[in-house]
């Protein structure tokens, strides 16, 4: 199959008509997108990713309307939310209806539902009568994507379209929440809106959570090592860490800071005002350079564990190297 990369929503719509797999640009990393009532078409989604198929997709609609379509019941703090932060880098865990096939959720009762902030793919889907099942757009296991040329280096010739909407703004995936009994909200990933953010909005705390799907058994291992780069990654204090790698070829990914005795041209810093958010966005890209470099190890810096900072924490946790299966 030729992949071929564009800006055109008609083409895009013509590919997830026809039941195939098509790279969406979103605010936060690109997915791989296809008609999430139709099986066929998901399952090609699974096949592309090499990802297995009891790992459920997140739901992408063009607006709160089309959810009641999809799921059962909103909860009023869900609705709060979904007014303060939607379209935008949250994703709600919510009741399903019978709409949405099993395969979409791996068999469980929730789906999860998203409203992506992005220009290109709003407009595609409000074109189409179907929502879009869609993971991010990296093989399984590897760097999520934030440029369409990221795709294309991941899914060249698996997949027929890549919708190209520039490099993402927010650079990390969407914060995904659920919520208890008492329709108090659980954390289950942090992402671009933070918890902070959430709290300030509802004026309460919320609970952090595990998803049932990383914690399967059979999966959490290949589950941990999500995100992760080929070389060798830890995180920690990089003055400390280097001392374990005299004499060996050293990437770094810090912050605002630089760090003695490392080529100048391996160390990445992230934001040089010291902005999470700015640093969010450069993370992805950074790991994909600095495993490209062939070094012998990259080490990264903790990050501020406070915002979006927490997201950014999350994700190098899971790119290190001892989480690798
Ligand atoms: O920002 C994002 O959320 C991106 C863009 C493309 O929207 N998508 C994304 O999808 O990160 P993915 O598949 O890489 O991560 C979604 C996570 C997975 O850990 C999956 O197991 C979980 O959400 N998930 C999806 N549906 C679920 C469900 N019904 N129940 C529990 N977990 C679910
Ligand atoms: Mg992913």
């Amino acid at each position: 199959m030729h992949t071929i990369t564009g800006n055109d929503i008609e083409a895009a719509k013509t590919w997830l008509m026809n039941g195939d797999v098509v790279g969406i640009p979103t605010e936060t990393v690109y997915g791989l997108a296809a008609n999430a009532l139709n099986e066929d078409a998901v399952l090609k989604i699974f096949e592309a990713k090499n990802r297995p198929s009891f790992n459920p997709l997140i739901v992408h609609i063009a607006n709160w309307r089309q959810a009641k379509e999809y799921v059962e019941h909103v909860p009023e703090k869900a609705k709060r939310l979904a007014v303060a932060f939607t379209p935008g880098p949250l994703t709600f865990l919510l009741q399903k209806r019978n709409t949405i096939p099993d395969l979409v959720t791996a068999g469980s009762d929730k789906v999860a539902i998203r409203i992506p902030n992005h220009p290109l793919t709003l407009a595609l889907l409000d074109e189409l009568d179907f929502p879009l099942a869609a993971p991010s757009a990296n093989p399984f296991g590897y760097i999520s994507p934030v440029t369409a040329q990221h795709v294309l280096e991941g899914l060249d010739g698996k997949i027929p379209y890549i919708l190209d909407g520039g490099a993402a703004t927010v650079g990390l995936e969407s914060t995904i929440i659920g919520f208890d009994e008492n329709e108090n909200v659980l954390l289950y990933r942090s992402g671009g809106i933070s918890a902070e953010q959430i709290e300030e909005l509802l004026k309460e705390k919320v609970t952090v959570a595990k998803l049932a799907s990383e914690e399967h058994p059979e999966t959490a291992g290949q589950l941990k090592s999500h995100y992760a780069p080929h070389t060798a990654l830890y995180v920690g204090d990089i003055d400390e860490l280097k001392k374990h790698f005299e004499g060996k070829r050293i990437a770094t990914i810090s912050f605002t800071e630089q760090f003695e005795g490392i080529d100048e041209a391996r160390q990445f810093i992230l934001s040089n005002n010291a902005d999470l958010d700015e640093a969010a966005k450069n993370l992805f890209t950074v790991l994909r350079l600095t495993d490209k470099l062939k070094v012998d190890v990259i080490l990264a810096e903790r990050f501020p564990d406070e915002g979006i900072g927490r997201a950014i924490n999350d994700r190098l946790g899971k790119a290190q190297a001892e989480n690798k299966s």
